[in-house]
């Protein structure tokens, strides 16, 4: 499959490296310079759970691409951006593959293909040009965001993720909504929750970091189901339980936006948590 990864930042870098690791897959990474340059001269190198080198093609240049697929993995506040500029190419899908909520639908304004939505809890890390760290599996899930045609195009991406050991689900796409729901349960308790105490998202499986992730699972669960999506608040915590264990050895996105001064995701994941409560009359403390 030829796939776009437009943003090579921590997952975009770890996803294309693995995908461009098939054979039968031709990757094109999006991403900023000094990363880019580092990426064309030397290759893209993954450290920890595996290590190897991978030479996917690399450019700064977004606009008038075409590919089967446009895998999206900017923060969320410039999905915009991005949109703008996929829309300048051709694809058959894209797929947002981010944290936070409203990304699909800005997807879907600006682009006429179908539009998947996906979420991942692997942990990685891109600290310097050329290199980005994997620091833990974790799950992948994608589906249609519209409950539409589009199906058959998530199953196509499904396998080309498994050819790539990415052991995804594929979900329809209420399945997909309620999956994305419980990924913004997990970035609600651990992003901020790192963020705010500078630590590895491990230090929340003990007390007093696990006192606050369960019930923050739990707010987010009956956020979603007041919003309309049946998400069972134990399941939700133990998910979100299961997520700190996976990726122990990884620094939050948002512990590691903080400590480097860079904007945060914090209005599309716990901001929207709170726009929601509050439009369905729900506590969330
Ligand atoms: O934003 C993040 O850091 C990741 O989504 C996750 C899964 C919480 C792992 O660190």
């Amino acid at each position: 499959m030829d796939i776009v990864v437009f943003g090579a930042g921590s997952i975009g870098s770890l996803f294309g490296a693995l995908l461009a690791r098939v054979p039968d897959h031709s990757v094109t990474l999006v991403g900023r310079e000094p990363h880019v340059a580092a990426v064309r001269d030397a290759g893209l190198r993954v450290t920890g759970v595996d290590e190897f080198v991978v030479r996917p093609a690399v450019t700064t240049d977004g606009t008038d691409l075409s590919a089967d697929l446009a895998l999206v993995t900017v923060k969320a506040f410039d999905t915009e951006a991005a949109a703008e500029e996929l829309a300048t190419g051709a694809f058959r899908a894209v797929c947002s593959l981010q944290n936070g909520m409203g990304n699909e639908e800005t997807l879907a304004r600006h682009l006429e293909c179908p539009v998947l939505a996906g979420t991942t809890s692997y942990g990685a890390v891109r600290d310097s040009p050329g290199t980005v760290a994997w620091n833990g599996r974790g799950d992948v899930v994608v589906g249609p965001w519209e409950p539409t045609d589009a199906t058959g195009v998530a199953e196509e991406v499904g396998e080309a993720f498994a050819a790539a050991d990415l052991s995804p689900a594929v979900e329809d796409a209420a399945g997909i909504r309620r999956r994305l729901w419980r990924k913004l349960a997990a970035n609600a308790a651990i992003n901020p929750t790192t963020a705010l105490a500078r630590v590895e998202n491990g230090a929340l499986g003990d007390p007093p970091g696990s006192d606050l992730v369960e019930p923050i699972a739990r707010e987010v669960a009956a956020t979603a189901r007041a919003s309309g999506v049946d998400l069972d608040a134990d399941e939700t915590a133990t998910a979100v339980t299961e997520v700190v264990d996976a990726t122990a050895a990884n620094e939050s996105s948002m512990y590691r936006d903080v400590a480097r001064g860079r904007r945060t995701e914090i209005d599309v994941i716990n901001g929207y948590v709170v726009e929601q409560a509050r439009e369905h009359g729900i506590d969330v403390p």
